[in-house]
């Protein structure tokens, strides 16, 4: 008899779309956590001397490595330093913000791509002074074409004039074009790679399609994602941010 082969798979995490993810920079700022998290907001800002970073993106290869994580703590730490950001829920598919920051998710990007609705509509400020979030609003059927439409040229430019940084939450490279589309728009783009976790393979595969697009790649973040979660959030096993490196 034979059996068929039995390919691993990387389970898909639902418990950041059911409960949005940890802001350990906002409950815990003294944490050890939150302080490699403000130096992976240092290391980014240094990462890029000539030109001061307007917009960044993170995304990973694949889904589930720890992008919204990232990325809305990095945004966290960022507000702190007094500057006025602004973090957008890109994730068309898989998105989170409105469950971390708790807000109404009926009116979001995906309404103002389509057209249905104004900016100021959309910004929504947070419990963290100077930072705002766009959540995604409604799961449209068609992201990639609405990240890819003219009406993301007009959200640029209207959110740069009024902020001093934008940070998207992008979905992972790999499954779909929605970071590409959007990583050759962005300043800079950062890569989250969960450490051991991630395929070698799939992580380059990822770097060459953000240079296909001639992205302007910051560097990676290696995040170790444990599986236990919230015990190991706040735990010892929660040591794996590491600085951007290229
Ligand atoms: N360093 C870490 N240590 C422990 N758990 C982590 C770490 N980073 C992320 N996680 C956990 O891993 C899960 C996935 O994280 P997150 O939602 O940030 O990933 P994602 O890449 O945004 O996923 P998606 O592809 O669905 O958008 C969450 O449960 C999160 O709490
Ligand atoms: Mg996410």
């Amino acid at each position: 008899m034979v059996f068929p082969f039995k390919k691993k798979r990387k389970r898909l995490d639902e418990f950041s779309l059911k409960h949005g993810v940890g802001l350990v920079t906002y409950n815990e700022p003294n944490n050890m956590i939150s302080e490699q998290f403000n130096t992976i907001r240092t290391n980014i800002q240094f990462s890029s001397i000539d030109k001061q970073l307007k917009s960044i993106l993170f995304t990973s290869s694949a889904p589930s490595e720890g992008k919204s994580t990232v990325s809305n703590n990095v945004a966290v730490s960022w507000a702190k330093q007094e500057e006025k950001v602004v973090l957008i829920d890109a994730d068309l598919r898989r998105p989170t913000i409105h469950k971390t920051f708790d807000i109404n998710n009926q009116n979001g990007i995906s309404n103002y791509l389509l057209g249905n609705t104004s900016l100021e509509e959309i910004i929504k400020k947070t419990m963290v002074p100077n930072l705002y979030v766009i959540p995604s609003g409604p799961i449209p059927p068609n992201p990639s074409e609405l990240l890819g439409s003219k009406r993301v040229e007009k959200l640029f430019l209207e959110l740069q004039d009024q902020f001093d940084l934008l940070i998207f939450d992008a979905p992972p490279v790999n499954s779909v074009t929605d970071a590409q589309v959007l990583a050759s728009k962005v300043d800079g783009v950062v890569l989250v790679v969960p450490q051991g976790l991630a395929e070698k393979s799939g992580v380059i595969h990822a770097k060459n399609a953000l240079n296909m697009v001639h992205a302007n790649i910051l560097g990676a973040i290696m995040n170790r994602v444990s599986q236990e979660k919230m015990e190991s959030y706040y735990g010892t096993k929660y040591g794996g941010y590491y600085g951007v490196t290229k």
